[in-house]
């Protein structure tokens, strides 16, 4: 039989009142079912929303060093149970080991980053324009807010939310990927371990269609953080906005790596191979398009072909496996989809473009890693978001027209260039528009101290990580204290 898990709400584990559930399958094998989750509706919602906001009313007067002194906890538990995590991800995920290790690790990052910040949520002291008055300003938690987050990191993305807005004295209801439930179960088991009280963090399964647009619509989520496609992002800001909540997007890419003439070669190599085929192309900051010198080009093709074509595809909880499947079929249907495009509009497949089945993979969502040549920037393929494992080649004359082609798509997530060249590297970092730039690096690293996020259509202009994070959980309050003993009038008084 396989175990039925339940939602968390207000501290208790619960079963869905809509009496709906689905499934959750292993996307190497899709007959290894690991559980039955309840398919969450309004009312599910509902009560997990009233628990939060009743969670409120106390949460937002513990001191930040002692909601953070939960976090350590959190962190020290995540640390301890990291290889059952781990091992648990990449079974539900299917990522292999080693990535779900890390996935664990920024979750660990996070915990012990934002666990530290309870010491500090720094606000400013200033001078008043008046005397005997003093002025600051000081940071104060929201209310409820709601979290919607993705299967590619069922733990790190999770966390970079909870965890700030946790510390901040908001209390939060997640929904997490109705593909990745399991490892939200698993961090919740651990908030509740580390003392987390009750209806501080709530957790909701279900798909974003019902569950999630319930805790979008919801009057008293007042804040909703969102890490998913734009298309979807952009009917969240849309909802928010009648609602006139705050809303934070993390939402789609079209990543290049840039690879001038002068660049090291083999490291860009490596790069490129992690970028595009690491986590099977399914990150947002994935590198989609390889932007190869002239020069360098037919070398550089002939050397990432070979390796392209030598990478182990696998279920990812065997070793020596470099590259697991894809989620699942609806994800591997859109990839064939635009193999089918890419081919129509004139690109010339070098490798891949076809589901791997080899026996013992059969029964899982698995592709060959896939590389076009002959890509021009503005076919389809070189501007919409295809979240697999599939890379396309632009050839590029100079470092002027590199930009112009990395500039051209509407996203603007992440972005890699290989040089040796200082005066190049300097001005990339100034002319690249993107939220994260790499010299000499693939498009993917981030580290949880440093701002993540987009400019143009991947984000809506905040930042989650780094200090920034806190601008998204925290409203300011401006605070004057008059021991003047009179009525002093700002402007007005000063002559
Ligand atoms: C994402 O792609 O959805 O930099 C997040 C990285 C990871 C986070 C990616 N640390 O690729």
């Amino acid at each position: 039989m396989p175990e039925l898990y339940k939602n968390y709400i207000g501290g208790k584990w619960v079963e869905g009142r809509s009496g709906k559930t689905f499934e959750n399958r292993s996307p190497a094998n899709y007959h290894d079912l690991i559980g039955i989750f309840p398919a969450s509706g309004s009312e599910d919602v509902d009560c997990a929303v009233s628990a939060a906001r009743e969670a409120f009313l106390r949460w937002r007067l513990v001191p930040a060093p002692k909601r953070g002194e939960i976090l350590f906890r959190a962190g020290e538990f995540l640390r301890r149970r990291k290889e059952e995590i781990a091992r648990a991800m990449t079974r539900e995920m299917g990522k292999i080991l080693k990535e779900t290790r890390g996935d664990v690790q920024e979750g660990i990052d996070t915990a012990f980053y934002t666990g530290g910040e309870g010491r500090r949520l720094f606000g400013e002291t200033t001078p008043s324009e008046l005397p005997d008055k003093f002025a600051m300003s000081v940071r104060a938690p929201i209310g409820v807010c709601g979290l919607i987050t993705p299967w590619n990191f069922p733990m790190a993305i999770p966390t970079w939310k909870l965890f700030p807005a946790l510390l901040c004295g908001n209390t939060v209801v997640l929904k997490p990927a109705s593909d990745t439930p399991h490892t939200a179960v698993k961090l919740f088991e651990i908030l509740e371990e580390a003392g987390l009280p009750p209806g501080v963090a709530n957790l909701v399964h279900g798909t974003g269609r019902e569950t999630g647009n319930a805790l979008v619509r919801h009057r008293d989520a007042r804040l909703i953080s969102f890490t998913g496609s734009t298309e979807v992002g952009r009917e969240i800001a849309a909802t928010c906005g009648q609602g006139l909540k705050r809303v934070s997007l993390e939402m789609g890419g079209k990543n290049g790596q840039i690879v001038l003439a002068d660049a090291d070669l083999n490291l860009a190599l490596e790069g490129a191979l992690w970028g595009a085929f690491g986590t099977t192309g399914q990150r947002c900051t994935a590198t989609s398009r390889l932007l190869l010198h002239r020069d360098i080009k037919k070398e550089f093709t002939e050397m990432l072909i070979e390796r392209a074509e030598k990478l182990k595809i696998g279920d990812g909880q065997n070793p020596g496996v470099e590259m697991g499947p894809l989620i699942n079929e609806a994800a591997r249907r859109k990839v064939e989809r635009y193999v089918g495009v890419a081919k129509e509009e004139g690109a010339r497949l070098l490798t891949g473009g076809e589901n791997y089945a080899e026996k013992k993979s059969a029964d899982g969502w698995f592709y060959r890693p896939t590389i076009f040549d002959q890509v021009t920037p503005n076919m389809r393929i070189a501007q919409e978001e295809i979240f697999g494992p599939v890379l396309v080649i632009l050839e590029i004359g100079s470092f002027e027209e590199a930009i112009e082609i990395l500039n051209g798509t509407p996203y603007g997530l992440s972005s890699s260039i290989y040089t040796q060249d200082v005066t190049c590297a300097f001005r990339a970092m100034r002319d690249i528009e993107a939220g994260i730039t790499y010299i000499n690096g693939p498009t993917i690293g981030a580290e949880v101290h440093l701002p993540f996020g987009g400019v143009k259509e991947s984000g809506n202009g905040h930042r989650e990580a780094g200090t920034t994070v806190y601008d998204i959980f925290s409203e300011w309050k401006a605070v004057f204290v008059d021991y003047s003993g009179k009525l002093q009038k700002a402007q007005i008084d000063i002559e």
